[in-house]
């Protein structure tokens, strides 16, 4: 088959789907190339997100939580329900149907929308063409020619020497996504995104979870002071983060994961039913194209673009998890968009200041824009506005009185520089931050702003009120 396009799509994350959907909706003709393929061995569209990331993590969050909560705040409620005990497998099969529904849905708003799906491996080749090949043969299946080829492969976990991947004792993310039993003792080397969030999924059914990490700061990109409130929370919810620790070897014996690293205190051993590498993820910029090429990479593989995704070569572009920038899901689905949109001759852009960052543990961590260490750095002066969620009538009634919400505003024009929430439901909070950001709201414009009693989004309000000693609820 031979077949020429507007556009081709390299890769259905949510980086690609986007992108394509976007194509289709203004007039292009587009075909999206993708390779996955689920335990049946069918296509599954979606990419890492769908299948193995955002959305299989916050089904297990969810319903670890669940049981978290009946184990732990039901009684109080004065509601008894004696001892809960965890199905794995219906959980497992409960967050899989989750990921089916959703992959499906793509595959039906491609059809709904008329892009083009084509199941396989893709490779550029010279002439704005693109070759598929079925996975793991030689033979080409389909060569798609286009006048703009978008590049959204995405990216795979990064593994570590120290500690090889055996995906039985020793897994990445997508092993930890799919154990068949509650592991008594579990290890994760990286106390980052990853390793929060699948620790606190697997802690809260009841395995002790140590979490190795190199650097000697927690959360090194959040802001100091929620990274150390976060840090105090996850400690006391059995979450044993060692940081400053040098992995040094990890090997299966005996069915065991036996692990040794260094720390200030000299060489550790700790032994583990399971464990799981989560130290980052790598572009998948390398089996994409050849030589012959000419796109610019740089040193850490990710395909080199400017602030509009343009790639080296004309007429080829590049998002997502591909491209610098954070590696998350909306971020890549709003370079799609712009993409899109500049192809067909529009002036998009992503306004790159402003993406939000999540992480979804409870309570959970959102923020968007400068930390206040940042704002120092850089010699910005700022006014500082903080929040106790315990001064919060609404997380009381919640029994979520854990965290804060602090705003960060310069302290001349008084225009929100970054907004950090530690909190319950802090991932839906975080909208209205960005929101306002996004309009270049200073703080007096959410001071002036009436919030709806009681809400959890009131704090925001009292956030901004406490910058200059206005709150209500807290002494000044
Ligand atoms: P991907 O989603 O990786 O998709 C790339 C697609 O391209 C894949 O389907 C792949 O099969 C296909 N492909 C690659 N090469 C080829 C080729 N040569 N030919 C054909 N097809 C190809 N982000 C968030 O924003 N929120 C979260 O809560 C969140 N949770 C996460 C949890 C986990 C456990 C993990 C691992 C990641 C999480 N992320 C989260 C990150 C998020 O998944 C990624 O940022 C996002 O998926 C990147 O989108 P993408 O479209 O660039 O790439
Ligand atoms: P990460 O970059 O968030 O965290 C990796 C951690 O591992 C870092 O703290 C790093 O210092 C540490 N590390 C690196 N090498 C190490 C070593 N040898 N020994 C010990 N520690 C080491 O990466 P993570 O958690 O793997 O997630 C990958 C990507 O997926 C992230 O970029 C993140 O944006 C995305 N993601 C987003 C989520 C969200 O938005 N809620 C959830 C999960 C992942």
């Amino acid at each position: 088959m031979s077949k020429k396009y507007d556009v081709v799509v390299i890769g259905a994350g949510p980086a690609g789907y986007v992108a394509a959907i976007r194509c289709a909706q203004l007039g292009l003709s587009v075909a999206c190339v993708d390779e996955w393929h689920n335990h049946q061995g069918e296509s599954s569209l979606g990419g890492t997100c769908l299948n193995v990331g955002c959305i299989p993590s916050k089904a297990l969050l969810e319903s670890s939580h669940l049981f978290a909560v009946s184990q732990n705040e039901f009684k109080e409620h004065g509601i008894s329900i004696g001892k809960a005990k965890v199905d794995v497998s219906v959980m497992m099969a409960r967050k899989d149907k989750v990921v089916n529904e959703l992959t499906q849905g793509i595959k039906a708003l491609f059809k709904a929308n008329k892009v083009e799906f084509v199941h396989g491996h893709a490779r550029l080749a010279q002439g704005k063409k693109v070759e598929v090949r079925e996975r793991g043969k030689k033979k080409i299946v389909a060569t798609l020619e286009a006048e703009n080829i978008i590049l959204a492969a995405g990216s795979s976990s990064v593994h570590l020497d120290q500690a090889p991947l055996d995906q039985k004792y020793i897994v990445d993310s997508t092993g930890a996504l799919e154990f068949d039993s509650v592991p008594k003792r579990l290890g994760i080397i990286g106390a980052g995104a990853i390793g929060l969030e699948l620790g606190s999924v697997w802690s809260r059914l009841g395995s002790e979870v140590v979490l190795i990490e190199a650097m000697d700061e927690f959360l090194s990109n959040v802001d100091q002071q929620i990274s150390r409130a976060a840090f105090r929370s996850y400690k006391k919810q059995g979450l044993d983060i060692r940081i400053n620790a040098r992995l040094l070897s990890a090997t299966v014996k005996n069915k065991e994961v036996q692990l040794t690293y260094e720390d200030t205190r000299g060489a550790q051993q700790v032994v583990f039913d399971k464990l799981i590498v989560a130290v980052g993820r790598k572009p998948n910029s390398d089996t994409m194209f050849g030589d012959e090429m000419e796109l610019a990479i740089d040193e850490r593989a990710f395909i080199h673009v400017n602030k509009h995704c343009e790639t080296s070569v004309p007429g080829i572009y590049a998002i997502g998890d591909l491209v610098r920038g954070p590696m998350l899901a909306h971020k890549g689905s709003e370079e799609g968009v712009m993409v899109a949109e500049r192809i067909a001759g529009q002036a998009s852009s992503v306004n790159y200041d402003h993406i939000p960052s999540v992480i979804y543990t409870q309570p959970e961590i959102a923020w968007v824009g400068k930390t206040e260490q940042a704002c120092e750095a850089e010699g910005t002066p700022v006014n500082v506005g903080v929040f106790p969620m315990t001064a919060s009538g609404r997380a009381r009634a919640m029994g979520s009185t854990e965290g804060m919400v602090k705003i960060i505003a310069h302290k001349e024009t008084d225009r929100v520089l970054g907004v950090h929430i530690f909190s319950a439901q802090a991932s839906e909070l975080i909208a209205q931050a960005v929101t306002a950001m996004e309009m270049q709201a200073s703080a007096e414009d959410i001071a002036m702003t009436v919030f709806a009693h009681p809400t959890l989004a009131e704090s925001i309000h009292e956030a901004a009120l406490a910058m200059d000693k206005r709150a209500i609820h807290i002494k000044n």
